[in-house]
Parts: C-alpha cells; sequence; structure tokens
C-alpha cells in the first residue's frame, strides 16, 4: 500500500426527506444563487417547482440556468458562468445528476475567474490547462443529485466535452469540493430503468478499475470496495424492478458517493483506465457514460486482467457475485460470466456499432483516449500500460 493523504471535506446531509432543509442550507452560502439544472427531468417530475419553493420560502435569491445537457459541453458552463457574473450570483445550486453538478463546478470556476473553461481542461492542447489545474477556487457550491451514479456530488471532479474537438476530460482542484450536499434517495425514485442501469455500471467501475490493479496490502479499501460492489449487483435490479423501492435508492446512492472517494481509491497507486478508454465514446458519439463503461468492461477484463490479474478478478467473483471455483483461473472467468450475467439483467448489453462506431474511427479514439487520458505519459496506466493498439483492440 502506498502512503495517502485522504480530503474529503462536503458536508453532507443524507435522506429520504432532507431535500426540505435545502432553503436553509442555501442561506448560510451566500446572497444569490445560480440555481442549475437540465433541460427537462427536475421540471417533468415537479422537483425544480418544490425547490424553487423551498427557496422562495427562505428568501434566498436566485437566477435559473436550466440549459445543461448530459455530457456537459464547455459552451454551455461558459454561457451559465456569464450569467452568473451578469446577475451578480455568489455561489451555485446544482440539481441534477453528473453533468448538472459537473458543469456546475466549472460554472462556479470559470464565473470567479473569468477565463473560459477550456482554458482549463487537460486535454486543452494550448498548454494553458498545466498553469490552471488543480482548481484553486471557485464559488461556492451546494450539490443536490438526483441520480446515484458519478459521486460528483461529494468529489472535486468536473467532466467536460468541447463539442467541436471532441475532447471529453476533466478539471479538478481543491477549489471544486461542494460545501454541502443534500442527499436525498426520494429525488432518484423518478430515474428510469436503463438510466439506472448505465449509472450502476458506472458505480461497478469506479469500484473495480483501481481494485482490480492494485497494489498489495489494501485490504481495508478492498473489503470496503468488494461490500459496496455486491450491494450496487444486488439493489440495481430491485430498483430497475420498483423504482421507489426506499432502501435499494438509499443503498444506491450512498454506495455511489462513496464509490468514488478515497475510502476506496487511497494507497492503491491505480486510477481508472477503463474511463480514459470510454470518454472518447462520448466526446465523438454522446454514448452515456456507464453505457459505453458496460460494453467496454467485459473485453477489458478478458484482454487486459484475465492474463495479468487473474487472482484480483477472481477475488471480485467470490467476494461479489457468488463465484465458488477454487482455481483461480477459472474463477476469473466465472466472474466475467457473472458480470455479464447481471448487465444483460439490466438490459445493457450491447455492441459499440449499434450505436454507429465504425472500425475506421477506431484509431481517432484510440489516440485520444491515450493521448487525453493519459496525461502525456503515452500510455494509460493498468495492469499493464496501455497503448494506441491495445485500446483499439478493446474497442474492436
Ligand atoms: O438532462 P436532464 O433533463 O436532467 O435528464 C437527465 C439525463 O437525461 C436524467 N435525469 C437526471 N435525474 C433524473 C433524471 N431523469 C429522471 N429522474 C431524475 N431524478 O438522466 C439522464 C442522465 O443524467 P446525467 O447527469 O448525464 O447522468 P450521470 O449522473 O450518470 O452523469 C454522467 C456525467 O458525469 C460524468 C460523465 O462523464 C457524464 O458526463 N462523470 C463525472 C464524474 C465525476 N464528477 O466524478 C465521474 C464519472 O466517472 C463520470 O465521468
Ligand atoms: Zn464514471
Amino acid at each position: 500500500m502506498f502512503p495517502f493523504e485522504v480530503l474529503f471535506p462536503t458536508r453532507i446531509f443524507f435522506g429520504t426527506g432532507e431535500i426540505a432543509r435545502l432553503g436553509r442550507e442555501a442561506k448560510a452560502l451566500g446572497r444569490k444563487a445560480l440555481l442549475v439544472t437540465g433541460g427537462r427531468s427536475a421540471k417533468r417530475t415537479g422537483l425544480l417547482d418544490r425547490v424553487q419553493s423551498l427557496l422562495a420560502e427562505e428568501q434566498v435569491e436566485y437566477v435559473l440556468f436550466d440549459k445543461i445537457e448530459p455530457n456537459p459541453r464547455t459552451t454551455t458552463v461558459d454561457e451559465g458562468a456569464a450569467l452568473a457574473r451578469e446577475h451578480g450570483c455568489d455561489f451555485v445550486i446544482a440539481l441534477g445528476g453528473g453533468s448538472v453538478m459537473d458543469a456546475s463546478k466549472a460554472i462556479a470556476t470559470v464565473a470567479l475567474s473569468g477565463r473560459p473553461i477550456y482554458d482549463y481542461l487537460r486535454g486543452n492542447p494550448s498548454g494553458t490547462a498545466k498553469e490552471l489545474v488543480p482548481v484553486q477556487e471557485a464559488l461556492p457550491l451546494l450539490t443536490v443529485p438526483t441520480v446515484a451514479a458519478t459521486g460528483s456530488e461529494a468529489n472535486n471532479i468536473s467532466v467536460l466535452t468541447h463539442w467541436e474537438t471532441h475532447e471529453k476530460s476533466s478539471i479538478n482542484g481543491p477549489g471544486l469540493y461542494p460545501k454541502v450536499a443534500i442527499l436525498d434517495p426520494a429525488l432518484t425514485y423518478t430515474v428510469p430503468p436503463h438510466v439506472t442501469a448505465e449509472a450502476c455500471a458506472d458505480i461497478f467501475a469506479h469500484l473495480f478499475e483501481s481494485y482490480l490493479i492494485s497494489a498489495e496490502g489494501t485490504h481495508v479499501q478492498d473489503g470496503f470496495t468488494e461490500t459496496l460492489i455486491r450491494l450496487v449487483a444486488e439493489h440495481s435490479l430491485t430498483a430497475i424492478r420498483q423504482p421507489d423501492h426506499e432502501e435499494a435508492r438509499a443503498t444506491l446512492l450512498w454506495a455511489s458517493t462513496l464509490a468514488i472517494s478515497p475510502f476506496t481509491l487511497s494507497g492503491r497507486g491505480a486510477g481508472y483506465p477503463l474511463h480514459g478508454v470510454e470518454h472518447p465514446l462520448s466526446g465523438y458519439y454522446d454514448m452515456a457514460h456507464g453505457r459505453g463503461l458496460a460494453i467496454l468492461s467485459l473485453p477489458y477484463f478478458e484482454q487486459i486482467i484475465l492474463p495479468d490479474r487473474p487472482e484480483r478478478l477472481a477475488r471480485m467473483g467470490r467476494q461479489c457475485f457468488g463465484v465458488t471455483e477454487t482455481d483461480d483461473h477459472a474463477a476469473a472467468r466465472a466472474t466475467i460470466q457473472a458480470v455479464r450475467s447481471w448487465y444483460e439483467a439490466m438490459g445493457i448489453t450491447q455492441r459499440l456499432s449499434d450505436f454507429g462506431v465504425t472500425h475506421d474511427a477506431l484509431p481517432e479514439l484510440a489516440r485520444d483516449a491515450v493521448q487525453i487520458g493519459g496525461r502525456g505519459a503515452g500510455h494509460l496506466a493498468s495492469s499493464r500500460p496501455l497503448r494506441e493498439q491495445d485500446v483499439i483492440a478493446i474497442y474492436e
């Protein structure tokens, strides 16, 4: 296990009905909020009306910005930040899924600095990103997640897409931790089955990616990660069958927040290589992030982890998916089959060609994956360095 430092500073309120405290918590953060949300769901479900009344009850002033698209664009971030500056907003409320929360972090950054967000993106070839990342300062942020997926509500990551160049990349830094997060599982009851499935595949990837290639001796993190994987696999199917199942939704929401936290990642000396492989797919094809991860994870297990770290795949299968084989190689294979069956039960087994990805496009996607995800190292760090040809093989 490697040495590590833990910072997990967001004040979290968790529980059904906790949304009721929104007005009071917002009032403590600033004078006037930019209320950021997506284009449809919060309006359709009545949540936006409810949030607006909660703010009005406490006389919190706000300006609404309701244009965040899934896989949020840099142009939308700049537009939202300009609105915040024009109206003198001094804090941001994010009401939505990972896309809304990520965009809100970026808006909070740009609203303070006045620099376009593209200056901050790690993929930006102009090189300015080097001096601006990590982000040290942004307007205070309050998050209200409406999907259990990314953990963005309590982490300091924001993933954005520059649509003209198709770069999907991230910013991070101490300035991006939300000050307050209100996690109310009831807000996720309206998430449709296919988005719930994609979200659970994303939570699973946040857990397995560093676990499978971990340094030795990370016993605490391993036990914690295995518990979360087992719970996500189990409760995903309950939430898909019965969307207002309180216990399942609460379990998924808390698991998603903890999945991408120091409690699972620290000390491993490993990151998220498969995320680097996936990001160009949402950057070029606007594919849902979790769907891309589900498709890519099976070939990644087969081609990379099975030969390199079969004992970790075997362990994951035994601890999380009921695999009983005693031989590590057989257990690793059984684990891949168990994950495939889970994806089938959730209805997310497809091929990239189903999304219009052609064979000709693969070299360009792989180049972006390695360049942007590899942060200039020339490869994505997995159980071995993943170079362009490895990434193409996974896509194929
Ligand atoms: O766009 P709206 O109208 O809001 O609808 C959304 C969207 O269509 C809908 N939705 C959200 N809450 C709902 C709901 N529908 C019904 N009821 C509700 N309560 O769901 C759809 C997907 O929403 P989105 O926010 O895009 O999903 P998710 O939470 O999975 O976020 C995905 C984004 O987060 C990034 C991804 O790359 C992607 O851009 N990630 C962010 C990370 C982070 N900040 O740490 C890490 C992740 O690995 C990931 O990369
Ligand atoms: Zn993810």
